[in-house]
C-alpha cells in the first residue's frame, strides 16, 4: 500500500515553456521547482547554445534573457534528445529569428512527425529544410500572420504557431480542434504578451518585447498520476500529494477516476502564476468500475493513458479508450506498448486502431515488461509491481526523462 504526504516534481510542460519564454524576454527570470528531468535539461542546453546565460542552483533556475531578438546563431546543431516539446516549440521560436539552425534528437525523436509544425510555419513564410523527420534545418526571418485551422489536437503544434506568431507581422489566428493544454497562453500573458483566447480560437499579436518573470512550476499531474493510481488499487492506501498543477486542460484523469468511482479529492485549490494548483487526497477504492474515454477527454489526459490502462485492469467491467490515434506517435507507439505488455501479463485487452478495450479483474501473471525506452511505460508498469511482485522492467533508467528518483519515491511511500 502507499501512504504519506509528499510533493511531486515540477511540471514538464511548464518547465520547458519557462526556459523558452524567459530566454526570449528581457531581464533575469527565476524559475522555482523546475523539473530537472532529461527532457527539460535538453531545452536548457539548446538555449545555452544560442547564447543564453542559464544558471542552475538546486531546483531553481536563473535565466538572463536578451529580449525577443536576443538569441544568437548556434555554433553547433541543437540536440533535443528525447524531447518532442523542445523540438516542436523551439521550431516556432527559430522561425522568427534571423539565423540558420539545425535540430536533431535521439532515435525516438527521429521517428516522430514534424510535418504538423513544418506546414504552418512554411505558411507563415519560414524557410525549412526537411519534410517530416529530423534533422530539420530552419532558416528563420520575417514571418507573416496566418489564420490556421488545426486538424489534430496538439498543444505542441499550437504552441509552435503561437510562438512564431510573436514575431509575425499582423495577427496570427489559430483554431484548435479540441482544447489542448494552454500553459503557453497562460505564461505568455504573464510575460506581458497581448494574446486573446476565445473558446477554441487563439489570437496572437506581433510583439515587441517580453519582460522577465518569477515563475513557480507546480507539481506535474502526469507524474502524480502514477502514485494516484497506485493508491487507488492497493488496499489500505491513503496519500496526499501537495502542490499539483490542476489546470483543467490537464485534469482529464481526475474526471475519469471519478467516473470509475475512485476516491479522489481536491483540497486547498488556489491560483499561482495563472495556473490552478491544489493538493490531491487519494484513497484505496475497492469497487472501481470501467468507463469510456473518448473525444474531448483525450487531449486532457493524453499522457495518462498508459497508467489509466493499468487502473482499468483493476476495475470491474469494460474500459474503452478510443479517439486516441495520437498515442501512436508518442515516445513509443503507446497503444502497442501498453497492449503487448498487458497481454504478456494475461490481461483481457483488445487493440483498436485508435485505442484499446480492457476487461478488468482478471488474475494477472508475472512478466518481463518491454519499456521501449519510454518513460511513461516504465512508470505505469512500475505501479503494477505494487500488486504483482514478479514484474520486471527491461529498463528503469528511462524514467529520468521526466521523473528522476521515481522508483526511490515509490519505495519510500510503499508499506
Ligand atoms: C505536451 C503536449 C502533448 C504531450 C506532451 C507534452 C506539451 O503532446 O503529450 O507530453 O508540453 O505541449 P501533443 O501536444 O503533441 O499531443
Amino acid at each position: 500500500m502507499l501512504r504519506g504526504s509528499f510533493e511531486i516534481l515540477g511540471d514538464k510542460s511548464i518547465s520547458h515553456r519557462a526556459i523558452m519564454l524567459s530566454s526570449i524576454s528581457k531581464g533575469k527570470s527565476k524559475i522555482s521547482n523546475f523539473l530537472m528531468g532529461e527532457d527539460c535539461l535538453s531545452t536548457i542546453s539548446c538555449f545555452r547554445k544560442m547564447g543564453i546565460d542559464i544558471q542552475i542552483e538546486n531546483n531553481e533556475v536563473y535565466v538572463k534573457g536578451n529580449g525577443l531578438y536576443g538569441l544568437k546563431k548556434p555554433s553547433d546543431v541543437l540536440d533535443v534528445g528525447n524531447s518532442g516539446t523542445t523540438i516542436r516549440l523551439m521550431m516556432g521560436i527559430l522561425a522568427g529569428n534571423d539565423f540558420i539552425a539545425t535540430l536533431i534528437g535521439d532515435e525516438s525523436i527521429s521517428k516522430r512527425p514534424m510535418k504538423r509544425v513544418i506546414d504552418p510555419l512554411r505558411l507563415m513564410g519560414c524557410d525549412i529544410y526537411g519534410e517530416n523527420y529530423t534533422p530539420i534545418t530552419i532558416n528563420g526571418g520575417s514571418l507573416k500572420g496566418i489564420d490556421y485551422h488545426m486538424n489534430i489536437s496538439s498543444a505542441q503544434v499550437k504552441s509552435a504557431i503561437i510562438l512564431a506568431g510573436l514575431y509575425a507581422d499582423g495577427k496570427t489566428i489559430i483554431h484548435e480542434k479540441n482544447r489542448s493544454r494552454n500553459h503557453t497562453e497562460i505564461m505568455l500573458k504573464n510575460f506581458g504578451v497581448n494574446i486573446e483566447v476565445d473558446d477554441l480560437t487563439i489570437t496572437v499579436n506581433k510583439t515587441n518585447e517580453l519582460y522577465s518573470q518569477d515563475i513557480y512550476v507546480p507539481g506535474d499531474i502526469s507524474s502524480a498520476s502514477f502514485f494516484i493510481v497506485g493508491a487507488l488499487i492497493t488496499e489500505g492506501s491513503e496519500i496526499l500529494i501537495k502542490n499539483v498543477g490542476l489546470n483543467d486542460t490537464r485534469t482529464g484523469i481526475i474526471d475519469v477516476i471519478k467516473n470509475m468511482n475512485g476516491d479522489i479529492q481536491i483540497i486547498n485549490k488556489r491560483i499561482s502564476c495563472g495556473e490552478v494548483v491544489g493538493d490531491l487526497l487519494v484513497r484505496y477504492t475497492k469497487n472501481l468500475n470501467g468507463t469510456t474515454i473518448d473525444k474531448d477527454l483525450i487531449p486532457r489526459l493524453i499522457d495518462e493513458i498508459p497508467i489509466i490502462a493499468i487502473l482499468a485492469t483493476q476495475a470491474e467491467g469494460e474500459t474503452i479508450i478510443k479517439d486516441a490515434c495520437e498515442l501512436k506517435v508518442k515516445e513509443s507507439n503507446r497503444i502497442r506498448s501498453v497492449v503487448e505488455n498487458l497481454k504478456s501479463m494475461g490481461a483481457d485487452v483488445t487493440e483498436l486502431e485508435d485505442g484499446m478495450i480492457i476487461k478488468g479483474k482478471k488474475i494477472l501473471k508475472k512478466a518481463k515488461i518491454k519499456t521501449y525506452n519510454d518513460h511513461r511505460i516504465a512508470m505505469a508498469f512500475g505501479i503494477m509491481s505494487l500488486i504483482y511482485d514478479d514484474i520486471l522492467l527491461d529498463d528503469n533508467k528511462c524514467v529520468d526523462i521526466s521523473f528522476p528518483g521515481y522508483f526511490e519515491l515509490l519505495k519510500k511511500i510503499s508499506y
